[in-house]
């Protein structure tokens, strides 16, 4: 087992840590009682076995058995809202849950967001355990605590600060996980390794076909993860609000977004970011921001992953831009970027990590990105 501390909270990376779950959860988050919120999608595969887990959890913290409750929803962004939010806590109270209750998320991100914003606002905060299901969730959703629903006015619009108790991360759980999922989460293991870590890239570049092919060595699916994690950890650890470094871990999606919203979310989130990615470091090179062959390199593997590298033909650059100004990341009329100075290295510590370009810039680069 890796454990990844620093950030007042233990990130476990274990093969099969389901098995151990309720050892886990005892010593790292006992509660009287648990509350598990997952979808159909991930019920099917391991609500059992969690729930088996959390009863004899709950029984060894105070004697008595039965204490477990499951919340299934469906799966699927467009249930990460406040209607979802109500029915769980709806559900929770009717079930007389008290601040004795830990919410555990077990699933995506969707999951890990929606139920950490249940733990967060639940009698006024309860902790809330993450055990994630997909590579985009195990490397980056589930650490650093934002929690957050949609609202039609945008993404992640209402939500809370609200760091984990416990990760559980537990790769055996992405043997079924659909191999288009498995590829998007690769695009934030790839902006991990060119935000911090140069030689990530060639590693991901090498281990992607066993991976896509699930025949991938566990151990080398453990510590893929664990670099990954350890990245963002750092990141979060210096600056867990976002008010300067943690800027960093939007590379690549201040166009990522506009692409992901054009394509009317036909594109996967980790698609969407592998053309920003791309997009954004041709613009650093072409600013004089970033080094000669940047981009370059950040499309050989994204290639390599099979994950697109352009825009969709039908989407209309002005129509990006057009999506991009909505964006939080907005300010004072220019677009704020986190750009990278060469793979492994990132640009922009004199301006709190956030680096405006001008509209015009942003229109040229999305033209080249078709
Ligand atoms: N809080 C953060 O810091 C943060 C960071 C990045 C992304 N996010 C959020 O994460 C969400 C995207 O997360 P996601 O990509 O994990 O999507 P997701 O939660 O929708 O999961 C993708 C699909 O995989 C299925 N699934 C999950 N685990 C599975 C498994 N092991 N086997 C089979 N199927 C499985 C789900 O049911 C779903 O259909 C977005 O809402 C995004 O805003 C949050
Ligand atoms: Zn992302």
């Amino acid at each position: 087992v890796t454990a990844i501390d620093g950030l007042g909270y233990s990130i476990l990376v274990e093969t099969d840590a389901l098995a151990r779950l309720a050892t886990l959860v005892r010593a790292h988050a006992p509660a009287h009682r648990y509350a598990i919120v997952t979808d159909e999608n991930v019920a099917r595969h391991y609500l059992t076995r969690v729930e088996e887990a959390l009863a004899t959890a709950a029984a060894n913290a105070s004697g008595v058995a039965d204490r477990v409750h499951s919340v299934v929803i469906p799966a699927g962004e467009e249930h990460k809202t406040r209607e979802q939010w109500a029915r769980i806590t709806d559900t929770l109270l009717a079930h007389g849950c008290a601040r004795d209750t830990t919410i555990v998320a077990l699933g995506g991100g969707v999951i890990g967001d929606l139920a950490g914003f249940v733990a967060a606002t639940y009698m006024r905060g309860v902790p809330v355990v993450q055990i994630p299901t997909t590579l985009l969730a195990m490397v980056d959703a589930s650490v650093g605590g934002k929690t957050a629903v949609d609202t039609p006015a945008g993404k992640n619009t209402v939500g809370a600060f609200h760091p984990p108790a416990l990760v559980v991360i537990d790769p055996a759980t992405l043997a079924t996980l659909p191999a288009r999922e498995l590829r998007a989460g690769l695009a934030e293991i790839i902006k991990h390794g060119v935000i911090a870590n140069a030689e990530e890239l060639d590693r991901v570049s090498s281990l992607a076909p066993l991976l896509i092919a699930r025949a991938a060595p566990y151990a080398d699916l453990e510590s893929l993860i664990e670099r990954s994690v350890r990245i963002k950890a750092k990141v979060v650890a210096t600056d867990e609000r976002e008010h300067g470094l943690r800027k960093v871990l939007n590379f690549g999606h201040t166009i990522g977004h506009g692409v992901e919203a054009a394509s009317d979310y036909t594109l996967l989130h980790g698609e969407a970011i592998a053309v920003g990615m791309i997009a954004e470091a041709r613009l650093a090179e072409q600013m004089k921001i970033a080094d000669a062959g940047t981009a370059a390199a950040i499309e050989r593997v994204v290639k390599a992953v099979g994950l697109p590298s352009r825009m969709p033909g039908g989407i209309s650059p002005e129509r990006v831009l057009e999506l991009m100004q909505s964006d939080k990341k907005r300010r004072r009329g220019m677009l704020e970027y986190a750009l990278p100075l060469r793979v492994g290295a990132m640009a922009g510590e004199q301006s709190a990590w956030g680096i405006p370009v001008p509209d015009a810039v942003t229109l040229e680069a999305l033209h080249r990105a078709h």
